[in-house]
């Protein structure tokens, strides 16, 4: 069967690997198949194991191989922003031909960008994507494709995405020794925010929380750019030990009873009983699924403290699209509002809409499928170039472990990358107003 309209989007979760087969079926895309399978060799979003996660990839991709009836090939995998760095370029090349302006073409557009992408990125650094902002033909500028157009002077404004080599690299092994390519890698908040999230909401700014099993990502679609992006290093699975350890019960009881017991929001559950094994009693215990919301409470509590703290921080504004909630964590009953109590506007749990998929951890996967469908000729050109400079080159460190037990946050910066800072480093530096009052004035510039 000719692959060349289906898109298969890979999702390399903390706790599970998903795989979507999405075919363009006549302007629409459709769902063909899904797989997924319990993640291994993960730590907080990250590969620390290449060979466990491969085999993890592959039985996923099997599975999905086997429901669409496709033979896959390559895959659009999504990157976690762990580590991230955004950084604005610009970009100037003279098309002038002995003086006279001419057409501008294809070719134009892949040395404009080549030359925007002569930035230095540190040697442990490489770039994942490219997206441009508006281009300029002569000073005229808001230009968003000037294919065709004529002119002696075409510029680029756009922004860089890079990420560290250890964690493309590793995914990109990985998904080798499996048996796969990679057609393409995306930042997973850029393909969430330009794919499930509607015009306006890319427009006029939205928070976007990814609430993981290892970890939580909260971005801002602003412009539609991704404009920030905050990484906190705990997720589903410390809902799951909490309980564990409250409730004196084994991990996998505990999951079951997060499963179908609980509510993030406590005061919206019952106090109906439910008889739970623990650990060194003969007889079940009962405990009350208000009991058990309140664990799981407490625990989404703390993270969204935390993400409320970087907010204000960053004197983030208010976000006229609201939040949107992804994720596994996100079907807990009573995810709404408690999510209302720290952030303003309205709140959405996105579900996507296909049968067999219907449960917000598949919305990653699913944003990667459409990612590809969705780009514009211009994108592509780009992707082109960003490919060119080959993400993931020889690496040298493959030791991915001893750096992933921070939280990290991201934000646009016009003089170029802002370094990763360590949740450590962030409550000191916090004192030196200064810094503080760096951010803020970095961050009002984003949303000028
Ligand atoms: N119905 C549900 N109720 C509560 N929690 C759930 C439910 N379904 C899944 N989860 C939780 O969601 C988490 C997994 O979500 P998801 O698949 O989005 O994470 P992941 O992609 O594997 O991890 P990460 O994004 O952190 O790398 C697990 O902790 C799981 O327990
Ligand atoms: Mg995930």
């Amino acid at each position: 069967m000719d692959n060349s309209e289906v898109y298969v989007g890979l999702d390399i979760g903390t706790t599970s690997i998903k795989a979507l087969v999405c075919e363009n079926v006549k302007g629409q895309i459709k769902v063909i198949g899904a797989g997924v399978e319990p993640a291994a060799g993960m730590s907080r979003g990250v590969i620390v194991d290449i060979d466990k996660t491969a085999r993890a990839i592959s039985n996923a991709i099997a599975q999905a191989e086997e429901k669409s009836n496709i033979d896959i090939k390559g895959v659009i995998v999504g990157l976690p922003a762990n580590y991230l760095q955004m950084q604005r370029v610009h970009g100037m090349i003279t098309i002038a031909n002995n003086g006279q302006s001419r057409e501008i073409v294809d070719q134009d557009v892949l040395d404009l960008a080549r030359e925007a992408l002569t930035q230095s990125i540190p040697p442990e650094r490489t770039v994942i994507d490219l997206v441009p902002t508006e281009f300029t033909v002569d000073g005229f500028d808001g230009i968003k494709d000037p294919r065709g157009m004529v002119g002696v002077r075409l510029e680029m404004k756009g922004t860089l995405y890079t990420g560290p080599k250890t964690i493309v690299h590793n995914a990109k092994k990985a998904i080798q020794k499996a048996g796969y390519m990679v057609r393409d890698f995306v930042v997973t908040p850029i393909a969430t925010g330009f794919n499930l999230l509607n015009d306006g909401e890319q427009d006029f700014g939205t928070l976007v929380i990814d609430l993981g099993g290892g970890q939580t990502t909260t971005s801002i679609i602003h412009d539609h750019q991704l404009k920030y992006s905050y990484v906190d290093p705990e997720g589903g699975q410390y809902i799951t030990k909490d309980i564990s350890t409250v409730l004196n019960t084994s991990l996998k009881n505990a999951e079951q009873l997060k499963r179908d017991h609980g509510f993030a929001d406590s005061t919206q559950a019952d106090d109906v009983q439910i008889d739970v094994e623990v650990v060194g009693q003969d007889k079940p215990v009962q405990y009350s699924e208000k009991y058990v919301s309140e664990v799981i409470e407490a625990r989404i509590r703390q993270i969204f403290d935390r993400i409320a703290r970087q907010l204000d921080r960053i004197n983030a504004p208010e976000l006229p699209g609201g939040v949107i909630l992804i994720g596994g964590v996100a079907a807990l009953p009573g995810i709404r509002s408690l999510t209302k109590q720290y952030f303003s506007g309205n709140v959405k749990v996105f579900v996507p809409e296909q049968m067999g998929i219907r449960h917000p951890r598949f919305a990653i996967s699913y944003a990667l499928g459409l990612y590809e469908d969705r780009l514009s000729g211009i994108d592509r050109l780009i992707k082109q170039v960003v490919q060119e400079a080959d993400f993931g080159k020889a690496m040298p460190d493959t030791n991915a472990g001893n750096r992933e037990l921070q939280s990290q946050e991201s934000v646009e910066d016009s003089n170029g990358p802002i370094q990763k800072r360590t949740s450590q480093e962030q409550t000191t530096k916090k004192k030196d107003g200064s810094f503080s009052s760096k951010f803020k004035s970095l961050f009002n510039n984003l949303f000028d």
